[in-house]
């Protein structure tokens, strides 16, 4: 099975090949630069950008995998959630390209997509756990099996990369933030700083991380410094995350836990999972992507492609 997957949901241009379930390439066009100076994603300019690099991150991701067009069994794309220009231009390139190679394709839910990418490596078969932790979801489910999924509990507020985002805004530093606020929070004490735990004493599984914010507001006016706010404010975050998933794996009896997302690449997060049993994405898959949305429909496919008159669905549920 040799499937082609594309992710268009934001600002990234993700185009992916799987053969057999390995992926054989996984190119990704990014815009950081191009929305940088607004401070946030813009949505037109996003799209336009997805339509100039498709046709080339295609061709070379099948040069990549020694593949033609012809050659390929399905074609995959994310159909939603996501900003719904973006999610068109994808959509309806694969569409086209898939009625016009006589081809099937699958429209795939971007969540479904992130849950695959821990697929890779992966030594276990479900019942498990899996956080969803970007920069636009912190969603827990339940996973029964592939395409079986009840949500167990979700962010009230920021998704927990926002939160990151956000908080590096406050710093001073660049976007994404993620990355920027980890490294500063390396020469930082993640104790010199107090901050509030999120829900607590919450009975289900959700997540909040505007307090947490707020808190950072504060603490910068009190004249903290850089390094160690950024330390406390990482440590405040991730442990907020830890503590839930633990305890629904514990109340739920589940030993094993995805955690997939950008978020997903913090060195802290994955150290604070110490005795959980945690798979996460391997390099490359963890951020959005085309090889994963290939994966998830390598996953899900039963022999039957979707219909063409599918719509985007920028607000989809998965469960
Ligand atoms: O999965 P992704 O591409 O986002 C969505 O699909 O929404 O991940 C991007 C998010 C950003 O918010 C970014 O700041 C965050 O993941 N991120 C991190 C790290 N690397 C990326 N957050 C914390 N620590 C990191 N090392
Ligand atoms: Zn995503």
């Amino acid at each position: 099975m040799r499937i082609l997957g594309v992710d268009t949901s934001c600002d990234d241009t993700g185009v992916g090949l799987v053969v057999e379930g390995r992926v054989v390439a996984n190119l990704r066009a990014s815009q950081e630069a191009l929305h940088a100076p607004f401070g946030g994603v813009v949505p037109e300019l996003a799209s336009r950008e997805h339509l100039r690099w498709l046709d080339r991150l295609v061709a070379e991701a099948l040069a990549q995998g020694g593949l033609a067009l012809e050659d390929l069994d399905l074609l995959a794309v994310t159909r939603g959630p996501g900003l719904v220009g973006p999610l068109l231009v994808g959509l309806n390139y694969v569409k086209a390209l898939a009625w016009s190679l006589d081809k099937p394709y699958l429209a795939i839910h971007h969540l479904e997509g992130h849950l695959a990418s821990a697929w890779v490596g992966l030594k276990e078969e479900p019942p498990f756990l899996a956080l969803i932790a970007s920069g636009g979801h912190t969603h827990l489910f339940e996973v029964s099996a592939w395409g079986d999924y009840r949500l167990l509990g979700a962010t009230r507020d920021d998704a927990v990369g926002e939160a990151f985002d956000k908080a590096a805004r406050l710093l001073g530093l660049g976007y994404p933030g993620g990355p920027l606020l980890e490294a500063l929070a390396r020469e930082g004490d993640p104790h010199a700083v107090s901050f509030p735990l999120p829900l607590k004493g919450q009975k289900g599984y959700d997540f909040s991380f505007s307090g947490l914010k707020t808190a950072l507001v504060q603490r910068l006016e009190q004249g903290f410094a850089r390094e160690d706010l950024a330390a406390s404010f990482q440590e405040a975050a991730l442990r907020h995350l830890v503590q839930v998933v633990r305890r629904a794996a514990r109340d739920l009896g589940h030993t094993t836990v995805l955690i997939v997302g950008g978020v997903a690449q913090n060195a802290r997060l994955q150290a604070l999972c110490e005795g959980l049993k945690v798979y996460f994405p391997l390099p490359g898959l963890a951020t959005d992507n085309g090889a994963m949305i290939a994966l998830a429909a390598w996953l899900r496919w039963q022999g039957k492609g979707d219909p063409l008159e599918l719509p985007a669905s920028p607000y989809l549920p998965l469960a």
